[in-house]
């Protein structure tokens, strides 16, 4: 899968491609490609953004930088999906993101200050996404949040078996997942069930499956 994020702060995303998952599979199932709107900019000293018409706070990132910045790097529109990040998209849930696991390409598309002119979100992207009902001052740990969300399900990103009972899995109906355990067995008279102590794995397995939330 190959992931394309247009964004002001490339450097951004130093952090998360040094952590698993994301450092697992790129190079291999994942290709993440980071780029700036800046440098493809068709306005003076790479300007991106400018003062909302009708008037207000802010700035607003121009339609022509990123029709620019896609026209750089795809020569026209892309055949993909591109998705735009911000607060008035659809909520980014867990089948949103097998959905998006599923794509051979994505482009991600961050903003900031007061976002997105609504001609990029019409035009130039095919999906809106938000990663919950709240506002952050730009784009890139939605991205970043997608990226993780996404690069967990492909081949090879986590270990066997480990991705499969999680919480939001169809495996466990969608619900919560079971609550984890490990030593020591008792820790300030708080103990742990009895039951997964036990050895017995089909009591386990049962106990597991009444504890989904
Ligand atoms: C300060 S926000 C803009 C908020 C916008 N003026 C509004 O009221 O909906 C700047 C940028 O951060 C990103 N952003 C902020 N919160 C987000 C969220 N919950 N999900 C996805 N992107 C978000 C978007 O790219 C957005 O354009």
């Amino acid at each position: 899968m190959r992931v394309d994020v247009f964004t002001l702060v490339p450097h951004a995303f130093a952090w998360l491609t040094e952590q698993r998952p994301i450092a697992g599979v790129l190079g291999g199932e994942l290709d993440l490609r980071l780029f700036n709107y800046r440098d493809s900019s068709p306005l003076k000293a790479g300007q991106v953004d400018d003062e909302p018409y009708g008037g207000g706070a802010g700035m607003v990132l121009r339609v022509d930088v990123v029709a620019a910045a896609l026209d750089a790097v795809y020569g026209g529109p892309p055949a993909h999906r591109v998705i735009a990040l911000t607060p008035k998209g659809r909520l980014l849930t867990q089948p949103v993101v097998e959905e998006l696991a599923e794509e051979d390409t994505l482009t991600l598309l961050s903003s900031r200050f007061e976002g997105f002119d609504e001609r990029i979100v019409q035009h130039l992207s095919g999906d809106a996404l938000s990663i919950g009902p709240y506002v952050l001052s730009n784009g890139d740990l939605p991205a970043m949040v997608l990226l993780d969300a996404v690069a967990r399900r492909l081949p090879g990103a986590l270990a066997e078996g480990s991705g499969e009972l999680e919480s939001f899995s169809p495996e466990l109906g969608g619900g919560l997942e079971y609550p984890h355990y490990t030593r020591p067995p008792e820790f300030r008279g708080w103990t742990v069930p009895d039951v997964l102590l036990s050895g017995d794995h089909a009591r386990i397995d049962a106990w597991r499956r009444e504890h989904v939330r």
